[in-house]
């Protein structure tokens, strides 16, 4: 009995109300990526059914961006907004919901005012920017660690040909090696101050490029070297097919990175940088390996090994008694 006389005495306030309701955010953010912005407007307790009845108004700072007029089925947009947008069959269900493009949504408060027939009501959206980062901050640490990883590894390739590998390494070939390995560092240093964590831009995407694109030569460095020190192996060969792998990985993933703001494909990328890393360091502990069991143990080596040996037994004793 209490609850159907409530029931009654709510519907009769709702009824007599002449207040529309809103139930969308009050906030929006837009970012770098957002071409279109949606501000959003939309009311619950539509009731008529009549387009004729209705009237949408959205205002900047006081003044009308777009109008809608049922009654006259007109649209007005100010020269400011031209891109103002509803989509009108949309505003029947409530929804009067505004889109601007990107260049005309101005950050600030919106006010969407609808009415319907007698009722009427108006919300305040208010639009702020957001900063959304390129890649998150593990991604871009590992995207620059990577490769200047892979590059120390080279170099280390590097000093092991010209100290371990003298006579098969003319000058000039060595010279060649040189100023390879000079351009590939430089161009990812270079790279790497352009790539600045922060948001999608072309400078950022040119660093990560820079960064990227030159690892092949690692992959031409690691062939030369292997080819000066001890020619072709199956193992250096399947070393070097490693790393042209992650490099295909890396370049598809820089390809698919660059092409949107907010790129889901960085652990692609970054998978591929750290095969080419790993194979870098697999070809430094092999070309090591080599060196080593090319030459008959040095007599220097002894005198090492006489103290430990030493060391050892008498650690036996210890543990002896
Ligand atoms: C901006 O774009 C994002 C998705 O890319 C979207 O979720 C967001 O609603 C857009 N912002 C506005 C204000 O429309
Ligand atoms: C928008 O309105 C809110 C609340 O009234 C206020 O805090 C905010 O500063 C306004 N924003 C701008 C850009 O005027």
């Amino acid at each position: 009995m209490w609850r159907l006389a409530a029931m009654l005495l709510l519907s009769s306030v709702c009824r007599g109300s002449a207040q529309l309701l809103f139930d969308s955010p009050r906030l929006v953010e837009k970012n770098a990526c957002n071409h279109s912005v949606l501000l959003p407007c939309s009311v619950t307790n539509m009731e008529l059914n009549n387009i004729r009845a209705m009237f949408v108004r959205w205002k900047y700072k006081g003044k009308d961006i777009y109008t809608f007029d049922g009654f006259q089925d007109k649209v007005t947009i100010s020269s400011d907004f031209q891109s103002a947008s509803i989509f009108v069959p949309d505003i029947l269900s409530g929804n009067s919901s505004l889109r601007l493009s990107d260049e005309d949504a101005v950050l600030g408060n919106y006010t969407c005012e609808v009415t319907e027939a007698n009722r009427e009501g108006e919300i305040i959206v208010e639009l702020r920017y957001h900063v959304v980062s390129w890649f998150n901050p593990k991604e871009n640490i590992l995207i620059v660690i990577f490769p200047i990883l892979a590059i120390l590894l080279s170099w280390g390739q590097f000093g092991i040909v010209t100290l371990k590998y003298k006579a098969n390494c003319p000058s000039e070939k060595t010279f060649g090696l040189i100023i390879s390995g000079i351009i590939l560092t430089l161009f990812v240093i270079i790279g790497a101050a352009l790539f600045i964590p922060g948001e999608y831009s072309i400078k950022n995407a040119s660093g990560l490029g820079l960064i990227v694109v030159p690892t092949l030569m690692l992959v031409l460095l690691q062939y030369c070297v292997f080819m000066t020190a001890f020619g072709m192996t199956s193992f250096a060969i399947a070393i070097l097919i490693l790393q042209l792998g992650g490099y295909i990985l890396a370049a598809v993933g820089l390809s698919l990175c660059v092409m949107v703001c907010a790129p889901t494909q960085g652990p692609l990328l970054i998978s591929g940088l750290a095969i080419i890393a790993l194979a870098e360091l697999l070809g430094l502990v092999y070309m090591k390996f080599k060196a080593s069991n090319q030459k008959p143990p040095q007599p220097p080596r002894k005198a090492v090994e006489e103290p430990l040996n030493a060391f050892k037994e008498s650690k036996g004793m210890m543990n002896d008694e």
